[in-house]
């Protein structure tokens, strides 16, 4: 039977997609939340509070507002980001979680679930990659009790790049080679792992495991909204120039390109959370539509 949360689990990026996410799953599941936010007046803190959720305002670079605010907590889930695509944004993006890892030391917290990424201990080469596994490597010498997850490439990515449709068709267009095959997560599914970690139900080992919950090429991607929207549908790869001077972006689809990138563990994905999306089911409950322009 599955232990019932106890107390308090502590989530920072509560605002944002995973992070939000896993609050989402653990609210679901009763559980006590407790956000770390830089600003508790923006809408989304006050979403968060209007459903429950505690504020502990933060900042990066104030350990003592940082280990004050996990004081007592049972568990905490942080993710890093950089703040933009520049070189000196994504070499933030370790001291951030180092900082947060030990805030998590200062405060004795019995343990940490950090959303890392698929791929970032095989030395991928990719910035954003390599910045998450120093964290990783931190947390390793932290002594505390650690879970890494590392999700692959995000369903949600495809509600800002996802397909457009033109005269009557779907077209998606990726700086990816057709026939590769992209392992996919939904970002629920981030939050649904993250939060049987958290509160101690997921029935696999923890330590570190990379999540994805779909592997499909760029034309299957395309005939999965084709299908949704009952229109044929068609897959364009595009020369990585399109992504101009992002080094970093140029990196990661090199990498997707050169299989196998992702290695996610499917099998313990669905046993930690059975009802984990495929690429369909994130289509449908995104709520995903033909833009209103092209019906
Ligand atoms: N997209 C993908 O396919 C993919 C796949 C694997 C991994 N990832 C990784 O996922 C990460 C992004 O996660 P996400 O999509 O959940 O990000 P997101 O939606 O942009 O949310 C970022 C969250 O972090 C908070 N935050 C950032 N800096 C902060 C600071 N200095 N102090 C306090 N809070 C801070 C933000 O708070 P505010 O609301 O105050 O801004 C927000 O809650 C990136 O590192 C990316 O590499 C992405």
């Amino acid at each position: 039977m599955d232990t019932q949360p106890s107390g308090t689990i502590a989530v920072f990026g509560g605002t944002g997609k995973q992070g939000g996410a896993v609050i989402d799953a653990l609210l679901s599941r009763g559980a006590q939340v407790r956000a770390l936010v830089r600003n508790p007046g923006s809408d989304r803190a006050q979403a968060l509070a209007a459903r429950g959720v505690e504020l502990a305002r933060v900042e990066i670079g104030d350990a003592a507002s940082l280990s004050a605010a996990l004081e007592g907590v049972d568990a905490f889930f942080f993710m890093t980001t950089p703040e933009s695509t520049s070189a000196a944004d994504i070499a933030a993006e370790t001291p951030q979680g180092v900082a947060l890892a030990d805030a998590a030391v200062a405060a004795a917290v019995p343990h940490v679930v950090y959303s890392s990424v698929g791929g970032a201990e095989r030395d991928s080469g990719v910035p954003h990659f390599e910045t998450k596994r120093r964290v990783e490597e931190h947390l390793e010498k932290s002594g505390l009790r650690v879970t890494v997850v590392r999700p692959v490439a995000f369903m949600d990515n495809f509600a800002g790049m996802g397909p457009s449709v033109e005269n009557g068709e779907v077209v998606l267009r990726w700086p990816l080679p057709d026939g590769v095959p992209l392992q996919l997560i939904a970002v629920r599914d981030i939050g649904q792992i993250s939060a049987a970690f958290l509160l101690e139900t997921a029935k696999a080992a923890g330590g570190t495991i990379e999540i994805a919950g779909d592997e499909l090429t760029g034309s299957q991607i395309a005939a999965a909204f084709g299908a949704h929207a009952g229109l044929p549908a068609r897959y364009e790869a595009l020369p990585l120039q399109v992504l101009g001077d992002d080094e970093d972006a140029q990196a990661m689809f090199r990498w997707f390109a050169e299989t196998p990138a992702y290695q996610a563990d499917f099998e313990a994905a669905k046993t930690i959370e059975p009802s984990v999306w495929d690429l369909p089911t994130w289509i449908r409950s995104s709520g995903w539509t033909v833009p209103a322009a092209n019906r």
